[in-house]
């Protein structure tokens, strides 16, 4: 569709067709389904706001997904109504699944009990929704204005969204994803609650930690540039090689090992996990390597 002698609005055009319609566009809408369907069979979500949410996302993608994608595309010589278009079609985007969550909220508050055998894979299910809310919702917002973006399009406000809402919806969406059929596969002895509960907290406070600490501060500073003097030089080097975006980048260093150390839990949950299925008579403890000589 292009190829580098193709002119950069054409380029970029069809660049947010890919990440466009997949990340918030086929992406939102199986999010919202798969949480929905599973919500509503464990009986947490009522069938009725499961089935409101299906049809809102699935007509929300049909009619206005394309038009969403414009919303990236205000500074590539198109006209100002389609600038305005494309910022109401993908400010609309996150409500379905927004409003599951809601719900499910509180029903779970009504239905403790109910909680009990499902807590973590659901805890990641309403992480998912959190950080649609937060990072999609929010943080997407905030750079959604053709006024803002103007200024911001390309700095590092932009990770702080797209690392909120790519990890936090997706992520935690696979994570919960496989924890389901897990907790219905795995004997009870190897469900290690404490890994998961480490890792649930690791992962989502470094993921706010990487925020706070260094991508708010850094794309804010960067913005500021951008507004008193430009994009040219916010993106230059006296501000991408300034003392301050340094120490943000050190600053990422304490969310990181926290994240890393949630992959690092979620991973050896796995493991044993899976070796209890396949070994469901031994203690976990007891698993050697065979010796067949
Ligand atoms: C879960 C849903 C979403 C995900 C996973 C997501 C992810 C991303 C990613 C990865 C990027 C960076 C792409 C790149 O630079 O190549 C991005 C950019 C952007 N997103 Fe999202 N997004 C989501 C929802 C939204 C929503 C709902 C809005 C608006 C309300 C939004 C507004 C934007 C804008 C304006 C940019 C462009 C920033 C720039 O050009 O510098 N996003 N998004
Ligand atoms: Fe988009």
């Amino acid at each position: 569709m292009y190829t580098n002698r193709t002119p950069l609005s054409i380029a970029e055009y069809w660049r947010w067709w890919v990440v466009h319609l997949w990340v918030e566009g086929f992406f939102e809408v199986f999010a919202t389904v798969a949480i929905a369907y599973l919500c509503s069979e464990l009986g947490f979500l009522k069938k009725s706001s499961a089935l409101k949410a299906t049809y809102m996302t699935a007509i929300l993608y049909l009619g206005s997904g394309v038009i969403g994608t414009l919303h990236h595309l205000y500074f590539s010589g198109t006209p100002a109504f389609i600038a305005a278009m494309g910022s109401v079609a993908s400010a609309l985007e996150v409500v379905p699944l927004t409003l599951i969550g809601f719900e499910v909220v509180k029903t779970l508050k009504l239905s403790q009990a109910a909680e009990g055998f499902y807590r973590w894979p659901l805890r990641f299910f309403l992480g998912t929704c959190f950080w649609n809310l937060v990072g999609a919702g929010i943080f997407g917002f905030l750079i959604n204005p053709p006024i803002v973006l103007y200024y911001s399009q390309a700095l590092n406000t932009t990770p702080i969204h797209a690392h909120s809402a790519l990890f936090g919806v997706y992520g935690s969406l696979a994570i919960a994803l496989m924890l389901f059929p897990l907790r219905e596969m795995v004997p009870q002895r190897a469900w290690n609650e404490k890994l998961l509960r480490f890792s649930f907290w690791a992962i989502n406070g470094g993921l706010a930690a990487m925020l706070v600490f260094s991508l708010i501060p850094s794309g804010f500073y960067q913005l500021a540039a951008s507004v008193n003097y430009g994009t040219w030089y916010a993106r230059s080097a006296a501000v991408v090689g300034s003392p301050w975006i340094h120490w943000t980048v050190w600053l990422r260093m304490p969310g990181d090992i926290f994240f890393a150390l949630g992959a690092l839990a979620i991973f050896v949950f796995t493991m044993q996990a899976v070796i209890a299925i396949f070994y469901p008579n031994q203690n976990l403890a007891e698993i050697k390597t065979p010796n067949y000589f």
